[in-house]
């Protein structure tokens, strides 16, 4: 499949809510349940989200194919506004739509954030997946990533608890 990796723009506003809202429909076992986003929500994220890549506080690509939007990725500092001790390592969040999965997009998208995060010369990328998530767990190890840390209870589905896996690649 031929796909285009490239960075977000305002007048991709309304493609990406239909993205992020059909994802969020799909109730996807590894992602957290919630309610679709507004377009005001979604116009406040992405303006944050532009506005972020534009300072270089924030790295975000979207995957495109035949116009549209099928995949996105992305690299925020961990905690509050950039706070000036935490500058050293950057959370990553990636998500690629139903039906276009296991075609390779996910992998370009990864590829991409920890090529950015090695120029910029950060010392170590972080994410959060859910233990049940087996084939996220097994792509994100695939590019080195570790996990450091278990944090259980995290998530309830009906009566059973989720853990989450907190993993690491250090990059230097
Ligand atoms: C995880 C995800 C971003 C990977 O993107 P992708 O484009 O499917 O990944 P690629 O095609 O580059 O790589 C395929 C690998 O991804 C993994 N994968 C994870 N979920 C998958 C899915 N639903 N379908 C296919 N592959 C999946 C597999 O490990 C697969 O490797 P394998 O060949 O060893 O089975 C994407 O599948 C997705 O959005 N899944 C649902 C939401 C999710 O779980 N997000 C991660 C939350 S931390």
């Amino acid at each position: 499949m031929r796909f285009v990796i490239r960075t977000a723009r305002m007048s991709d506003l309304a493609e990406i809510l239909r993205y992020f809202n059909g994802v969020i429909e799909e109730r996807v076992p590894g992602l957290p349940f919630r309610n679709k986003y507004t377009l005001a929500e979604e116009r406040k994220w992405l303006k944050g989200t532009v506005d972020g890549v534009r300072k270089g506080s924030r790295f975000y690509l979207l995957a495109e194919t035949g116009g549209r939007i099928v995949g996105s990725a992305g690299l925020s500092y961990s905690s509050e506004e950039h706070a000036l001790d935490s500058k050293h390592m950057m959370v990553l969040g990636v998500t690629v739509a139903e039906g276009y999965r296991g075609k390779g997009i996910g992998s370009e998208l990864i590829r991409q954030m920890i090529a950015w995060a090695r120029k910029k010369r950060l010392d170590l990328l972080e994410l959060n997946v859910y233990d049940t998530n087996r084939d996220a767990r097994r792509l994100y190890e695939r590019f080195g990533f570790r996990k450091v840390a278990e944090i259980p209870f995290r998530t309830k589905r009906g009566n059973k608890y989720i853990s989450h896996v907190v993993m690491q690649l250090h990059l230097r």
